[in-house]
This record gives C-alpha cells, structure tokens and sequence, in this order.
C-alpha cells in the first residue's frame, strides 16, 4: 500500500519527530485512513497524500479543524528522499490558502517541537507568527520537548499575499 511504503521507506528519518512512526505497521495505515476519511466526511480534518512521479512523497492536511472558530491545524511529513526541494514549504501555502479563501477560515495554525527545525523553518518562510512555546509539554524519545505554535491569521495572509506578488 503506497501511504505503508512511503512511512517504511523513511523510519528513521520521520521517527525522530513522529510519534506514531514507531511499531508502524500496514494494518494501522489502513486503520488510519479510515478514520481520516471518516472525519474529513464530518468536515474535522483533511489528509492529502503528496505524489511526486507517481510515488506519495508525504503528507499535509488539516490535523483539526475547528469549524464554530474557523480555525484549521495545519501538520506534515516528508519522506527523506523529498526533503531540501521546497516541496513542503509550498504544499503549506497551498494549504493555508484553500483554508482561507475556499474554507472562510479564519486562522491557520500549526505545533512543531522546538528542536526541530526545518519543520520550524516552514511556517517561518510563509510568515507565520510565532505565538507562543508551551514548555516541556511532550515527552517523546527520553526527554521533553518545547511545542511551539505558529499562527497566521486570514487578513494577515491576505496582506502578505499583495506583498508577495509586488
Ligand atoms: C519537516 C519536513 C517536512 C521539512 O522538510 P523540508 O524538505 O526541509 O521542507 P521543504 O520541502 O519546505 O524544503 C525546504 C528546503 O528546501 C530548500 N528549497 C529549495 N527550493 C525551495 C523553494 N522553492 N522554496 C522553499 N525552500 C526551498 C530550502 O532551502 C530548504 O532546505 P534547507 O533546510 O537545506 O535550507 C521534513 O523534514 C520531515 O518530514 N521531517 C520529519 C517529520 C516532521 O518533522 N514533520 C513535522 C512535524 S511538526
């Protein structure tokens, strides 16, 4: 299975941020697209699968929406032979712009732990503010990391949109 092989291919790379990567098996890729079509029927996600020549290079979607405040939480991996192309970093944008001009939301948001820096480096290119670090709020790997949270707002996308095309 294609979302299976994707993961498998990059354990290594994608465990080191990724929770769920340990013990990843073909039964719980199934499980979860399942459940992500299950909840994107009920409007409270959307996982897109990123092809590049045929293969799924990764992932990026709305982990959480949260359609009374407008808010959708943007998350994303890369399998490693996709990574250093800007391939995420433009998925992102496309993203954030189908949740503020297709999905009228109101704010975009998006968690990364502190010590990971080029999943950091995303929102920063984009613009996103960053709004806050919750402090040792998760523990993964033997030790506790920092959650940082980026925020974009949708006037504020829209102004950095004008500035982006001159
Ligand atoms: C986080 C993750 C998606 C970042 O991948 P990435 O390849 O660095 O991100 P992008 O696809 O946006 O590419 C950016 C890189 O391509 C380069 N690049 C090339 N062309 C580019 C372009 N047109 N636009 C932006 N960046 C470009 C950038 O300089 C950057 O490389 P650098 O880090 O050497 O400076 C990836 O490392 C990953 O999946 N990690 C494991 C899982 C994970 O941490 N997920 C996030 C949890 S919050």
């Amino acid at each position: 299975m294609p979302l299976y092989e994707a993961v498998d291919g990059s354990r290594e790379h994608l465990a080191e941020w990724l929770d769920w990567v340990d013990g990843y098996e073909l039964g719980r890729a199934e499980h979860f697209i399942s459940g992500a079509n299950e909840r994107a029927s009920r409007g409270e996600m959307l996982e897109l699968a990123l092809e590049v020549g045929g293969a799924i290079a990764g992932s990026c979607g709305f982990v959480d929406v949260v359609p009374a405040h407008r808010e959708a939480e943007i998350g994303y991996w890369l399998g490693l032979p996709f990574v250093g192309r800007g391939l995420m970093t433009r998925t992102v944008a496309a993203l954030a712009e189908y949740a503020f001009e297709s999905l009228e939301m109101h704010r975009v948001a998006i968690a990364v732990y502190g010590g990971n820096t080029s999943s950091r480096a995303i929102p920063e290119r984009l613009g996103f503010r960053q709004e806050g670090v919750f402090t040792a709020a998760r523990w993964y790997r033997d030790r506790w990391h920092d959650r940082v949270w980026y925020g974009m707002l949708a006037e504020d996308w829209r102004s950095l949109r004008l500035h982006r095309s001159g």
